[in-house]
């Protein structure tokens, strides 16, 4: 059996950041994870961190925009806690390697993003999160720690109510093993897969948050889906935000700039929410291009800006459109993005399960309410993985020594161990593509009550399907098959949580729009959505959103 002090499950910038961070308290840490901890998904971040540095922004300007972009449902005290961490985590950041870009006078360079009221996005280039990633991972190489890589989370083992460790599959050898562990962080980021229009990687299938619910942690907020407003047509590839922070503009069919109607402030940099559902509108009210879609403009700013600021932007629309933005319009329409819902936690990463700590976007703190600002995701991660992973070192100091059941490894993988004797059974593979299908359908970025309620019965007849699932390839190694069937099966309990909380929410605030309650509703819904996994499916709960300073007014950009 393997035994662990702290288990980290997720190699992204929150685990890892964790992970150092429990190290640096003295604990002896393991981390997990299904990919190589470069190819982790905070490597695809692309435009900025955000952080009030330098004389004319200010911390509390921050914290307002983050309030405002959450619609008022951000909780006032995260977020003061988040922004105050912002200039001191990127500094170290900066400490540690990263190579942002800079200003004439040497200063770190800040571009425009969505929603924000100062250019307060430090970047590297559009390559922001690969950056972080790899100057993490050197500073974490100089650190004692086990890394298991290519192993597959499958549960977490819990015993009078805490969390003693996992159950993992390795990739490489195909067996399963459970892990002792006195505290285990969660930070296996986003379940963007859900979707299948989306920005989000193959590997972003929620496993260790689904880990957290089946095992009892309650979920929160997770009605509330980000749609990136520029994702490129076909491929769902994103591209950055920052290429309007560069003064790219969006323009409709009739070669309008379509944002002057719907943000007459900001216009293009509206918050995220905003300009997906301007572009859905243009669509929808036939002012898009046949293929519905509407145009980003980059031509305008001249080669030498887009080569040096946007490579990668150049790359992909070249590569996976052949469109050269210096020259031609780029085709966008939105796609999922973000999740702003996740295993509930407070500012330290505690989740409702004693041992079980979360952070990054498989974490809801919650900061973002019903609505992230662009550049607040990269930050989130660093300041959270940090806190979290200093809290489960705290908690493995005096937790007592986990406890494993006896024979609990049979009957925690029993159920997977069968999907692969059936003779018959259903493809997991075709389970995944249907529920794409209905969460692209049913529980877009406008939502009504029909097809909501269609989308739980979809849901959940997927779900009783997976039931009787076979996996074919019999191979113990790299059995990718039964990976796959794993994250279908844990993708379905979170694609129901998610209708289902909304379902309920009969309102529409940040990225939550019901045309059948256009209106934000403070008096009724000024609160959180906690969803406990129950025998018949989530079990909805409300809790306070929490204010120091700022009364909820009307959102206008
Ligand atoms: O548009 C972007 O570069 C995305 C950034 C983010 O989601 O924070």
């Amino acid at each position: 059996m393997l035994k662990h002090e702290v288990v980290v499950v997720g190699a992204g910038l929150a685990g890892q950041r964790a992970a150092l961070a429990a190290i640096e308290a003295g604990r002896e840490v393991a981390v997990f994870s299904k990919l190589h901890p470069l190819r982790s998904h905070s490597g695809a971040a692309q435009g900025g961190i955000n952080a009030a540095v330098g004389k004319e922004d200010s911390v509390d300007t921050h914290i307002y925009d983050t309030v405002k972009g959450s619609d008022y449902l951000g909780d006032q005290d995260a977020i003061e806690f988040f922004c105050q961490a912002a200039g001191p985590t990127v500094v170290e950041m900066e400490h540690f390697g990263t190579i942002f870009n800079r200003g004439e006078d040497g200063s770190l360079a800040r571009r425009p993003f969505g929603g924000a009221g100062f250019p307060r996005t430090i970047y590297a280039a559009d390559r922001t999160g690969l950056a972080l990633l790899q100057a993490l991972w050197e500073r974490l190489g100089t650190e004692e720690f086990t890394l298991y890589e290519e192993w597959d989370l499958t549960s977490l083992v819990v015993r009078d109510g805490a969390v003693q460790g996992i159950v993992a599959f390795d990739r490489r050898k195909g067996d399963f093993a459970q892990v002792a562990a006195k505290a285990v962080v969660m930070a296996t980021g986003p379940f963007g897969r859900v979707y299948g229009r989306t920005t989000n990687a193959h590997s972003c299938t929620g496993d260790g948050v689904a880990a957290a619910y089946a095992a009892g942690a309650a979920l929160k907020d997770m009605e509330f889906v980000q749609f990136h407003p520029t994702a490129l047509m076909e491929s769902g590839i994103l591209i950055t935000e920052g290429a309007r922070g560069e003064g790219g503009i969006l323009k409709n069919a009739l070669g309008e700039r379509m944002m002057a109607k719907y943000a007459p402030h900001v216009f293009d940099l509206a918050s995220r929410d905003v300009v997906s559902r301007a572009i859905v509108t243009e669509v929808l009210e036939g002012r898009g291009f046949p293929g519905d879609y509407v145009h980003l403009e980059l031509m305008h700013l001249g080669k030498e800006k887009i080569e040096s600021r946007l490579q990668e932007i150049c790359d992909f629309t070249r590569n996976f459109a052949g469109i050269d933005p210096v020259t031609q319009p780029i085709p966008v329409f939105p796609a999922q993005h973000y999740m702003m819902g996740g295993i509930s936690t407070d500012i330290h990463g505690a989740t409702t399960l004693r041992g079980l700590f979360a952070a990054g976007e498989a974490a809801c703190v919650s900061i973002h309410g019903a609505n992230r600002l662009g550049g607040n995701s990269l930050l989130e991660t660093l300041v959270f993985g940090k806190e979290a992973g200093i809290a489960a070192a705290a908690y493995a100091v005096s937790a007592t020594a986990p406890s494993l059941p006896e024979g609990g490894l049979d009957v925690a993988t029993a159920p997977i161990r069968a999907w692969s004797r059936r003779t018959e059974g259903e493809d997991p593979s075709v389970l995944r593509t249907e529920m794409q299908r209905v969460m692209d359908r049913y529980v877009g970025i406008y939502r009504n009550e029909s097809d909501l309620l269609e989308g739980i019965r979809r849901v959940r007849e997927l779900k009783k399907r997976f039931a009787q699932i076979r996996v074919v390839d019999q191979s113990p190694v790299y059995n990718l098959n039964l990976s796959d069937a794993l994250e279908v099966g844990h993708m379905l309990e979170l694609a129901e949580a998610i209708v289902v909380g909304a379902y309920a929410r009969t309102e529409s605030r940040g990225a939550h729009a019901r045309r059948d309650y256009p209106v934000r509703d403070d008096a009724r819904w000024m609160k959180h959505t906690l969803a406990v996994r129950g025998p018949d499916g989530p079990k909805l709960s409300y809790s306070p959103v929490a204010y120091t300073r700022w009364e909820p007014k009307e959102r206008v950009y």
